[in-house]
């Protein structure tokens, strides 16, 4: 999705913008620009398609002289990434120029009326009305201007602005995007992401929804949307920039897979003490959890399936009912959610526009919402009322691993601390629970380490259909497992509830068809080996994953790929590891951009 750096200083700005663009990519983008300023006025410089060809055209950043400047990915939402329609924009009078993250949801009654004051657009975009609308405002006094535009849009946005009469002041201003600004020493910056930020500084204020930011080599001043001064606390970085680069692998999602054990054991260490689980900086009594009459997850993507995961745990160890909701369903339904209602919103980003909705939806009915995420200092981590952060570090790869299964951890340990709390779990089984959960760490790195066939296996099982199965824990890994495949790969990916198959889907399993079938839930494998004797009778060649030494499935299987023994209620942390890393070589294989998939993005910021 798209992002935003800004810098204002004594050196040059556009080798750093640059630089920090190439630092968003991962986010996904089809197009990048930068504007600069020095004397002459606002040198814009755009490019559709990758910031290599911005480098090239600017001869990194040489042929653009100046040291205040702003720069831009975009993700096209509004108008074909054209180098028309990326950004910077610049308003008629050459006076503003602006990036933006976001959606103007008015842009096009702002544009006929503009148009009718007599502007001239020259993009597809929503953001040009934006540009145009600060000059229209504009009477000499640059702060106003942006409040009176902010005033104007409905939408989400994070903007940058440079405005030719202010030679040594960025502006910045967000409403439901975020931006970080980032405080050095004789200069400054912002970003929509702190992992643009970190080469240069871990000193950084949050900018909040309304709030205006004016930074200068030497200052930064904040106020909210009325013009008030605003005192802002400024916080710590604790990523390293080593942290959000490669480190010898190829890929970032290779590093991210291999880096899962650290990543859980980062998430379940600092909550586990002697036998107990502590929450972080919050508690919930047991009166508080015996008023709950239902826990509501809700979220996109893979952190919604860590949700059909989590639900497993919570249901089996706190006997509580637990819907599971995709947001995008959730914001637009009649949610059944009430102050008896526990919520638990997961997103990796903590920046997903459709999970911050839901979360307001649910907030508006008077739930308490429980935050579990990985981004610091994110929306959703604001927003909650309490948040779990999952302490994966940066995820970079636009396909989530460790993002992942940290989530899954933090459901697991919440599962454990509530069904304790109520009684729900007895002693010796918290106990053994427990002691099995602090082993998960040690348990991920073993599933690495003994899946050194999976290369092979996924050059002999990746063809244009695969279809997944499982049921229970299995079936939400076998519905990640699919997406995972999807995404990098491009290969289309079915997964079912094992026991659905024979309800229509059986009639595509046709001679050679690859099932790849996930069996880790031991009561029910011999179940889920009825469905891979029905499958295989139909042609199909399976792939089973289970348990190291489940001999009923070498039986049956064509290829096996073994986990190590673990609590069945925490399988799927493990599971899913050999399923990252079949997706990953089978893209790999076919030569994708794994780390930036087609058309995706990694932090979905808009509806
Ligand atoms: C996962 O590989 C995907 N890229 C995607 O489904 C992602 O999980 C989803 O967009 C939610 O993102 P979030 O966790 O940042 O909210």
């Amino acid at each position: 999705m798209c992002g935003i750096v800004g810098f204002v200083g004594k050196q040059s700005a556009a080798p750093i913008l640059l630089k920090g663009l190439k630092q968003l990519e991962y986010r996904g983008y089809d197009s990048a620009g930068i504007a600069v300023m020095d004397a002459d006025g606002i040198r814009v410089e755009k490019v559709s398609g990758r910031i290599a060809r911005l480098c090239e055209k600017t001869e990194n950043g040489a042929a653009v002289p100046g040291s205040i400047g702003i720069g831009h990915t975009r993700w096209a939402t509004h108008g074909a990434p054209t180098d028309v329609n990326a950004h910077p924009h610049l308003s008629n009078d050459g006076r503003f120029a602006i990036v933006h993250n976001g959606i103007i949801e008015n842009y096009l009654a702002l544009r006929e009326e503009l148009i009718s004051d007599g502007y001239v657009f020259q993009s597809e975009t929503d953001t040009e009305t934006i540009v145009h609308l600060l000059e229209k405002y504009y009477d000499g006094d640059i702060k106003a201007a942006v409040m009176k535009t902010a005033a104007r849009l409905e939408g989400s946005y994070a903007l940058g602005i440079l405005c030719a009469d202010a030679p040594d002041t960025l502006y910045a201003v967000r409403e439901a995007s975020p931006l970080i600004l980032g405080i050095g020493v004789g200069e400054n910056y912002f970003a929509s992401d702190v992992t643009a930020l970190v080469a240069h500084t871990k000193n950084v204020i949050y900018l909040e929804d309304g709030e205006i930011a004016a930074l200068t080599p030497g200052s930064i001043e904040v106020y909210d949307c009325t013009g008030q001064r605003l005192q802002k606390p400024i916080s710590r970085v604790t990523w390293s920039v080593e942290a959000a680069e490669k480190g010898g692998y190829e890929h970032f999602m290779l590093k991210e897979i291999m880096e899962q054990p650290a990543a859980v054991k980062a998430a379940l260490a600092p909550r586990l003490h002697e036998g107990e689980i502590r929450l972080d900086d919050f508690e919930l009594s047991e009166e508080t959890l015996r008023s709950v009459s239902k826990i509501v997850i809700t979220a996109c993507g893979s952190a919604y399936y860590a949700g059909c995961s989590g639900r497993y745990a919570i249901e089996k160890l706190c006997h509580i009912p637990v819907q599971v909701e995709l947001a995008s369903e959730l914001r637009y339904g009649e949610p059944m959610v009430d102050e008896h209602t526990l919520v638990l919103v997961i997103s990796q980003s903590g920046e997903t526009a459709d999970t911050i909705a839901a979360l307001k939806e649910c907030r508006a009915h008077g739930a308490t919402i429980i935050g579990i995420v990985n981004v610091v200092g994110s929306t959703i981590a604001k927003l909650a009322d309490h948040t779990l952060y999952t302490w994966a570090g940066p995820e970079i790869a636009v396909a989530t691993t460790k993002g992942f299964t940290t989530q899954l951890a933090i459901l697991y340990l919440f599962a454990l601390y509530v069904g304790k709390k109520l009684g729900r779990v007895e002693q010796a089984q918290y106990a053994a629970l427990l002691r099995s959960l602090k082993l998960l760490p040690k348990r991920l790195q073993e599933t690495i380490d003994m899946n050194y066939q999976i290369p092979a296996l996924a050059g002999r099982y990746a063809s244009q259909s695969l279809f997944f199965i499982g049921r229970n824990t299995d079936y939400a890994v076998a519905l990640e497992g699919a997406l995972k495949m999807k995404e990098i790969s491009y290969l289309h990916a079915e997964s079912y509830a094992a026991g659905e198959l024979k309800h229509g889907t059986i009639a595509l399993i046709d001679e050679g068809q690859p099932v790849i079938a996930v069996c880790c839930n031991e009561a029910l494998c011999d179940k889920t080996l009825s469905n891979i004797v029905e499958v295989k009778a139909r042609g199909a060649k399976v792939l089973a994953l289970a348990f190291r030494g489940n001999k009923k499935i070498v039986s049956q299987a064509d290829d096996v790929i073994f986990i190590p023994q673990i609590e069945t209620v925490f399988s799927a942390a493990l599971a899913v590891v050999p399923l990252q890393l079949l997706a990953y070589y089978a893209a790999r294989e076919k030569g994708c951009d794994i780390d930036k998939p087609k058309n995706l993005a990694k932090s979905v910021t808009v509806e």
